[in-house]
């Protein structure tokens, strides 16, 4: 036994040695790709794959406080949306709004979505003069971080699709608030012609 141990040692110990010291390398040289190198994988012919569509690059993110926050630089809650009111942001609260908050707030934000009515809690309605002259901001900022009972949904919602949902509150709060008078006279001829069928 001790025979073969000590052949093993006098030929093999180098050899062994060069082996381990030539493992390490197995990770590094690696068939992969280096920064900038060409590949025929992709349709472009490019390795680098584009940053994702907003990417910031580091080091240039300039925060927008009142579209982040619904605050502006000097504290002051918005009163204006800081992004612009268009037909499909609206729409997109229309869902957001459906997903989030109908559960509890209801089709129609008065506060009778079916969580509310099953459940033992009081869910307020959005058709109060205090909620319909309040500033946007304030609608913003009890998405972002909640308000008495009602849990935040900041960490669920982004930023744009917050502020979409404040847009269609605020169609909602219309909706249930509207006079004749808001109808164009077109819309008011076609809504006496059916009241009169
Ligand atoms: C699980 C039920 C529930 C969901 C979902 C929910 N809310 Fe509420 N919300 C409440 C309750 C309860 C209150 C009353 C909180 C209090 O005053 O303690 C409330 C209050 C509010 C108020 C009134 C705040 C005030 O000052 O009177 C607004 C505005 C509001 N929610 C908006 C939303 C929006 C927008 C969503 C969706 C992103 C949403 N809520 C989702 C339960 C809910």
């Amino acid at each position: 036994m001790q025979h073969v141990f000590t052949r093993f040692s006098r030929y093999s110990w180098v050899a062994l040695c060069l082996l381990l010291v030539a493992c390490h390398t197995d990770m590094y040289s690696q068939p992969k790709y280096q920064p900038n190198d060409p590949s025929e994988f992709f349709e472009d012919g490019r390795a680098n794959r584009p940053p994702v569509p907003n990417t910031v690059a580091l080091g240039n993110y300039e925060a927008d406080p009142a579209f982040l926050t619904g605050v502006d630089a000097a504290g002051e809650l918005v009163s204006e949306l800081p992004i612009e009111l268009t037909m499909d942001l609206v729409q997109v609260g229309q869902v957001r709004y459906n997903s989030y908050c109908m559960p509890c707030h209801g089709l129609v934000g008065d506060g009778n979505g079916i969580i509310a009515q099953r459940g033992p809690i009081v869910v307020p309605s959005f058709h109060t003069d205090r909620l319909r002259s309040i500033q946007v901001g304030y609608l913003y900022d009890v998405i972002t971080n909640g308000v008495g009972r009602m849990y935040s949904y900041g960490a669920r919602v982004e930023p744009a699709d917050r502020w979409a949902i404040v847009a269609y509150m605020r169609s909602l709060q219309l909706s249930q608030n509207g006079n004749f008078d808001d109808l164009t006279p077109e819309q008011q001829q076609s809504l006496e012609s059916a009241g009169g069928q």
